[in-house]
């Protein structure tokens, strides 16, 4: 049995002190309930904060993204075993903005490079998680142009594929991967329950086939892109979503605290 996840990314959000402030909100709003599990990942200033305010309330804390050497010259970057050394138990990895693929604003195509961000550094972000024992959330979706193609599926299988090279399945019972329609992101326009559903269950095949189908059963996938309460219920009680990634509605405690409710 899988337990429901709601995790908020909050993205380049918060100073700290607004941090520990949404926090106190939340923690208000929303009572412990062992059928949901609650995450945050605020920005990696504020993981200290959020970690200390979360502590001993049933609040997990996640990192947005982690550079996968361990330490050296690598000017800027975060390394698994500093976010291990603050107690984190989750990283998101391949997040579409980490890829350089913005839902809202356009990003002209010629600087997407720059982000750096491809298959193959993801697989190396996610053995970096796995050999500091970080939960990997991994996130995969298709850019409108994508889907109106025809091919969400076939960007969604070498997204999996390329992130997944190499592991060992039995690492991987942890694995939380969610599910993004890149144009749902940040712009309001959710992708409707069926059709995540169908996604995600279409991932979780493909999740049989790369990890076998005894670890696929237990790794967890969400749906992420425009969560907010108005579609939340519809969202969980989906076959084959097993929660949600939340941008822009968790950074207001009582918004978020609705939606962790209704899962
Ligand atoms: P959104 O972001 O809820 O603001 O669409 C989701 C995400 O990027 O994880």
């Amino acid at each position: 049995m899988r337990t429901k996840l709601v995790a908020g990314n909050w993205k380049m959000n918060f100073t700290r002190v607004e941090a520990a402030a949404a926090v106190e909100g939340l923690v208000k709003a929303v009572d412990y309930r062992p059928s949901v599990e609650v995450l945050i990942c605020p920005p990696y200033l504020a993981l200290q904060t959020v970690a200390a305010a979360a502590s001993g309330r049933a609040i997990a804390v996640g990192a947005q993204d982690v550079f996968w050497a361990t330490s050296g010259a690598f000017t800027g970057k975060v390394s698994a075993s500093m976010l291990s050394d603050l107690g984190i138990n989750y990283c998101i990895v391949g997040h579409s903005e980490t890829r350089g693929r913005f839902g809202k604003l356009e990003t002209p195509a010629s600087t997407v490079p720059y982000f750096a961000e491809t298959d193959e550094t993801v697989n190396l972000k996610i053995k970096s998680l796995i050999y500091c024992s970080l939960t990997p959330i991994l996130c995969v979706g298709e850019i409108e142009s994508e889907r109106v193609a025809g091919k969400t599926d076939t960007v969604i299988e070498g997204q999996l594929r390329g992130a997944l090279s190499g592991l060992v399945p039995e690492e991987l019972a942890s694995l939380v991967v969610a599910y993004e329609p890149v144009w749902a992101i940040g712009t309001g326009k959710s992708c409707d329950a069926p059709e995540a559903g169908r996604v995600c269950r279409q991932i979780r095949g493909h999740l049989a086939d790369i990890l076998g189908s005894e670890v696929a059963e237990d790794v967890r996938i969400l749906y992420g892109g425009s969560v907010k309460s108005s579609n939340s219920d519809e969202i969980f009680k989906t076959d084959g979503i097993d929660g949600g990634l939340v941008g822009g509605a968790s950074l207001d405690p009582q918004e978020f605290a609705r939606i962790v409710l209704s899962a």
